[in-house]
């Protein structure tokens, strides 16, 4: 957990007080990805890189009879999240821990192996062993469960120049778009017996990505 935790701390400390408010315009498709998840009564959700807790919060608010869990690598962020989930009086039912997300304990960090439903939001871009974590993901899904993943996408319907211009502006802050997270999913999907749908969101600025295991 070393590295990623002092690389996150370090490009968050100073942003997670300003990250909700300049992250909502470009972030996009979180909400839509938040209104996919329709977890059931009881069942439990599962953030990797929650970050400071904005999806659980608003997640929580639409679901209001399902248990949110979130994870990140970064403490700076956790503590942001934290007083966030207590600030909307949701620390009933949303907890967070730090995890890397390439390697963590379900059961030790929140007493549970699996999750109906799993969510990574604007994650697998800053996460250099983002497979590891996508496999780790997928691992953590109930049966009958689905994970959801929204994350910069192609921009195949987008003009060339504006491509060009995100990806070098993205780049400045360690933001790697997988242009080949659709591929990296359906076959890590298929070898665990899942099955796996990606989408191209507003023209390709954002992906949308869900696994479901039967
Ligand atoms: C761009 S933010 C997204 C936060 C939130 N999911 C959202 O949609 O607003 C990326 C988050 O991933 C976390 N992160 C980066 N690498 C990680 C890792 N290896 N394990 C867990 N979290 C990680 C960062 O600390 C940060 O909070």
């Amino acid at each position: 957990m070393g590295d990623a935790a002092a690389v996150m701390d370090r490009t968050y400390r100073r942003q997670r007080h300003i990250y909700d408010l300049s992250r909502k315009y470009y972030l996009i498709g979180r909400d839509e990805a938040i209104a996919r998840l329709d977890p059931a009564a009881n069942d439990g959700v599962l953030e990797i890189g929650c970050g400071t807790g904005r999806n659980l919060i608003r997640a929580a608010r639409a679901y209001p009879h399902a248990r949110f869990y979130g994870l990140d690598v970064s403490r700076a962020m956790l503590a942001t999240a934290d007083a966030a989930i207590r600030r909307a009086g949701l620390e009933a039912r949303v907890v967070v821990a730090e995890g890397d997300a390439t390697d963590f304990d379900p059961e030790r960090l929140f007493g549970r192996r699996a999750f109906e439903r799993v969510m990574i939001s604007y994650a697998l871009s800053m996460i250099p062993p983002w497979r590891e974590a996508l496999a780790r993901a997928l691992d953590a899904v109930a049966p009958g469960g689905a994970l959801h993943i929204v994350d910069f996408g192609d921009c195949a319907g987008l003009p060339g120049p504006f491509k060009t211009a995100l990806r070098r502006w993205l780049a400045a802050f360690d933001v790697t778009p997988r242009d080949d997270l659709g591929e990296a999913l359906a076959a890590l999907a298929a070898a665990r017996g899942l099955t796996a749908a990606t989408e191209g969101w507003r023209r390709g600025y954002a992906t949308l990505a869900v696994a479901r295991r039967a």
